[in-house]
């Protein structure tokens, strides 16, 4: 059923056992979010199995804890009040006073009621699953487009790449209509997003600081004028999601303006890079993974747990972060308040006491209750976005160009938070 993924694959796994592979245990002691190894961002796996078989709730040196077991990582999720997300202890001392620093501490996704309940009813009340449905022709139009954009480039003898020309190109602009931002203005979206989602990473250098911090300042002073100029001409506040954060609910429940464009960026952001990743990592998966591709070809209806199980396999979003607000034990073990937790998407999705054999790409896999959108009350408010996406990104592309294939190895993008690929060399 599953056959034999790609030989970059192998390669990938030979490099390591060439290296001399450290005993799982020895990963597992050695294991420090802070001191990542180059191998770790080719295949984190190798060490969440590590972690998960040895130390499933394994202490860092600076007091914090990783989780990596599924059912230690659904706990937290749901408990939101014992594990907080509040961030404003957190990153005072990684960000200092400065527009990252405002910008994270007033998303949705950092905040612990009151803040987070009144913007997510906000979002969640323009991205219904109908407003969703709603997106799909012209979905469809976007996706066909930039197919035959790709098939022309080829024709002309220019080399694929499946990130730049197709993957990144997908969201940018169903995350811009939903906000109503101009064709003409879309330009510079994908950077400053990248730049302060990348800001978010366990290790900074001073650039990278710097290039989030620029792009805050420059996100706020464009959406200032976005902002005054949909607040003169508001669109139907049931569709536009601007117009309803803008508008507020009708039962007086408002946000200020520094929430208003804080939260816009946000949104902007989290539907980029991880929905980009979510294309890239499907289309690269098949193509490691030929006897899969080739199920779902003869069977396209399986594309929707196709993208279940890319979603699994390699989720876009591979942590998170939580602290306790009181004495609690995770995983049999007892935690102050104020400890840091990191919890392990990656490492959960992974776990062999829920999902049999996981470290096998299988399409048809079932039940999958994977945790790549999280869950419980921050769960992610654009799964039903993300997937209609995925689904019809890899499902257009696989009838288009069954024979689609990799021309070289695609290259990582280098981060432990966000999983993706900077460059998918392909051939239609
Ligand atoms: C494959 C694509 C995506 C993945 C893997 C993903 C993953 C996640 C995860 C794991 C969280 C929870 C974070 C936490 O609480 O620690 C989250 C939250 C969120 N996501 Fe997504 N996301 C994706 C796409 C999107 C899209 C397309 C949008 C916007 C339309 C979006 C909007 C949000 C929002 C607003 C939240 C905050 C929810 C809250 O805190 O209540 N996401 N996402």
């Amino acid at each position: 059923m599953a056959g034999n993924p790609c030989p970059w694959l192998f390669f990938s796994l030979s490099v390591f056992e060439m290296a001399g592979m450290e005993s799982a245990r020895e990963l597992a002691a050695a294991f420090d979010i802070q001191q990542l190894t180059p191998d770790f961002y080719i295949d984190p796996f190798r060490h969440y199995r590590a972690l998960r078989e040895h130390a499933p709730v394994k202490r860092l040196p600076d007091g914090s804890y990783f989780l990596t077991r599924y059912v230690d990582v659904a706990a937290v999720y749901k408990d939101i009040k014992t594990f907080s997300s509040d961030k404003r202890v957190e990153f005072k001392p990684k960000y200092g006073d400065s527009p990252l620093y405002e910008h994270h501490t007033t998303s949705l996704v950092f905040n612990d009621p009151p803040l987070h309940t009144r913007v997510r009813r906000l979002i969640m009340g323009a991205i219904t699953p109908r407003a969703v449905s709603d997106m799909a022709p012209g979905l469809l139009t976007l996706v066909d487009g930039l197919l035959e954009a790709m098939a022309r480039k080829q024709a002309a003898g220019g080399e694929i790449d499946l990130v730049e020309d197709f993957a990144s190109a997908i969201p940018i602009e169903i995350i811009g209509n939903l906000l109503g931002v101009p064709h003409t203005e879309r330009g510079p979206l994908r950077a400053w997003s990248m730049a302060i989602l990348g800001a978010l990473e366990p290790v900074l250098s001073d650039a990278q600081l710097q290039r989030g911090n620029d792009s805050v300042r420059d996100f706020l002073a464009y959406l200032e004028g976005l902002v005054a100029d949909r607040a003169r001409h508001p669109l139907d506040p049931e569709r536009d999601v601007l117009t309803r954060l803008i508008q507020g609910e009708s039962d007086g429940e408002k946000l200020t303006h520094t929430e208003l464009l804080q939260n816009c960026i946000f949104i902007l952001n989290a539907g980029h890079e991880t929905t980009t990743n979510l294309i890239g990592n499907g289309l690269v998966a098949l193509a490691q993974w030929p006897d899969e591709k080739a199920r779902l070809i003869a069977n396209p209806a399986l594309i929707k747990s196709a993208v279940e199980e890319v979603l699994r396999y390699e989720s876009s979003n591979q942590l998170g972060n939580r602290r306790t607000t009181c004495d609690t034990v995770v995983g049999g073990v007892a935690m102050a308040p104020g400890t840091r937790i990191h919890v392990c998407i990656g490492g959960a999705n992974r776990d062999p006491e829920q999902f049999p054999e996981p470290d096998r790409f299988d399409i048809t896999r079932a039940p999958n209750r994977h945790l790549a959108f999280a869950s419980g009350p921050h769960q992610c408010v654009g799964n039903h976005l993300a997937r209609l996406e995925g689904e019809t990104a890899i499902g257009r592309l696989l009838a288009r160009f069954p024979r689609y294939g990799l021309t070289g190895e695609p290259l990582r993008g280098g981060r432990a938070r966000f999983r993706g690929f900077l460059r998918i060399p392909a051939r239609l």
